[in-house]
């Protein structure tokens, strides 16, 4: 293409039904889809929509919050690299960025870390609604329900026009989801719920929820709490992916924090989301032995179903998050003893990347091809991985709600439709069907 000297900031569209021209101004890179509406064949139109199911070419917000670029591989919170952010950062001080904007100072660190440990603790009401649950619930389940239910506790809530009612739930909602989490664990097993700890860290507490018994004061593996601290920050945001745009969505319409996320973490529910390092776990259990992996990849290739883990919506390029994740697989490894699944996960990944069909999908292994490998080595069962990723993402859908109610280009969510259905026609009588 030849760069023209003129060139202007803009589109140039000639409508071939009718003959006119119309300039469509550009603007970061994108044209406003309502610009076309004035796009008419006759003056009772309602103007060209722009088509685009699943929002695959759709930006729905500007956002300052993460950038990533797929091709290159590289994400970045508030322009801090990933790698950097998981290697130097806590999860405590990079949700802070997120929602903040900013690296704290060491005073803001300690104020924002106290806010979150002294909210750590449920309404009693709450444990009693969860301790209604079936006993093999699934703990997503029992997650966003309660989340939803928070909303009954926490009324002030609702006025999400409010900076300090959005900050006040912003912090209830970080500091309780791992205590909702932890007793979604702990009501499976028929134990009795652990009450929080707040002496312990963000994540120590959360193991000591989890794991703790008759000791007066669990001890958690520094090991163990620096892993999970690494998959937190990892996992804490990743732009307008499918329950962000869940959590804008229901936020749009001024819901309380509560529902949205409630609303969030049942997008992320799903398997093509949340729910991806479950499907791994089961389908390396279904593999179950490296000699298998070639007959697997066959049936992939004819359509029999997915090579779990493996590629994405906007990375056509390794995940810089399935990187670090293999490094921290390492140190816990070390600690806990091999998994056998990641032997033939490392073969899989192997033959994957060297056969043609992925390459040409550019399809790479995504965060949840090894994430569910750790979660399993750390003793979690597998329907408590998509709790493990609510924890840490309830600080990116917060940043990303609050970023949503504070942009003054902001209205309900509300997508048109190309209506492919009858036109009118009467009611026909039932003796006549
Ligand atoms: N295994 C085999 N084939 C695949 C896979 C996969 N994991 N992913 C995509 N493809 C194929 C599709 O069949 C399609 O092939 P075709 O062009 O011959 O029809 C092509 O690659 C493009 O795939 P799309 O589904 O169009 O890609 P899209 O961007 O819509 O989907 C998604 C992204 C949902 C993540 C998809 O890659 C997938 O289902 N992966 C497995 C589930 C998974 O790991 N999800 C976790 C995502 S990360 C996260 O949420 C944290």
């Amino acid at each position: 293409m030849k760069e023209d000297p003129e060139s202007k900031e803009s589109l140039t569209v000639v409508d071939n039904r009718t003959g006119l021209t119309y300039e469509i101004p550009i603007k970061d890179q994108a044209v406003n889809a309502s610009d076309f509406r004035k796009i008419k064949e006759h003056e009772r139109d309602f103007g060209l929509l722009v088509y685009d199911p699943s929002f695959v070419n759709t930006a729905s917000c500007r956002s300052a919050i993460t950038f990533i670029d797929g091709d290159q591989g590289v994400l970045e919170y508030r322009g801090y690299p990933i790698e950097e952010l998981a290697k130097k950062s806590t999860f405590l001080e990079t949700a802070y960025l997120l929602i903040k904007g900013e690296l704290p100072t060491s005073a803001e660190l300690d104020a924002w870390t106290n806010e979150i440990r002294t909210h750590t603790y449920m309404h009693e009401k709450m444990k009693m609604f969860m301790e209604g649950f079936q006993y093999d619930a699934h703990p997503m389940g029992m997650l966003i329900a309660t989340v939803a239910a928070m909303s009954t506790i926490y009324r002030d809530a609702r006025d999400v026009t409010d900076p300090e009612s959005r900050e006040a739930n912003t912090i209830r909602l970080i500091a309780k989801m791992p205590t909702v989490a932890a007793f979604t664990y702990r009501h499976n097993r028929g134990l009795p719920y652990v009450y929080p700890d707040n002496d312990l860290t963000y994540v120590g507490n959360f193991l000591s929820m989890l794991w703790k018994m008759a000791e007066p004061q669990y001890a958690p593996s520094p090991v163990l709490e620096r892993a999970i601290d690494v998959l937190f920050i990892l996992h804490a945001d990743h732009e307008q992916n499918c329950s962000t745009n869940a959590m804008r969505s229901v936020g749009s319409s001024e819901s309380d924090p509560y529902s949205s996320t409630a609303a969030a973490a049942a997008a992320l529910y799903g398997p093509l989301h949340g729910g991806a390092n479950e499907a791994v776990i089961n389908m390396l259990n279904g593999i179950g032995d490296k000699k298998n992996i070639p007959d697997f990849v066959r049936r992939v290739k004819e359509g029999e179903g997915l090579l779990w883990g493996f590629g994405h919506r906007v990375y056509k390029n390794y995940d810089p998050r399935a990187e670090i994740i293999k490094q921290t697989a390492d140190e816990v490894f070390e600690l806990t003893g091999p998994n056998p699944l990641l032997e033939i996960a490392l073969e899989l990944e192997r033959i994957a990347l060297e056969d043609d069909y992925f390459i040409e999908r550019k399809l790479y292994p995504n965060v949840d091809f090894y994430s569910g490998i750790i979660y399993q080595a750390l003793g979690f069962p597998v329907d408590m991985f998509p709790a493990l990723f609510a924890i840490p993402r309830t600080a990116g859908w917060l940043a990303q709600w609050r970023e949503m109610l504070e942009d003054k280009e902001r209205k309900i969510a509300r997508p048109r439709q190309l209506f492919v259905g009858e036109s009118r026609r009467p009611y026909v009588p039932m003796d006549q069907r």
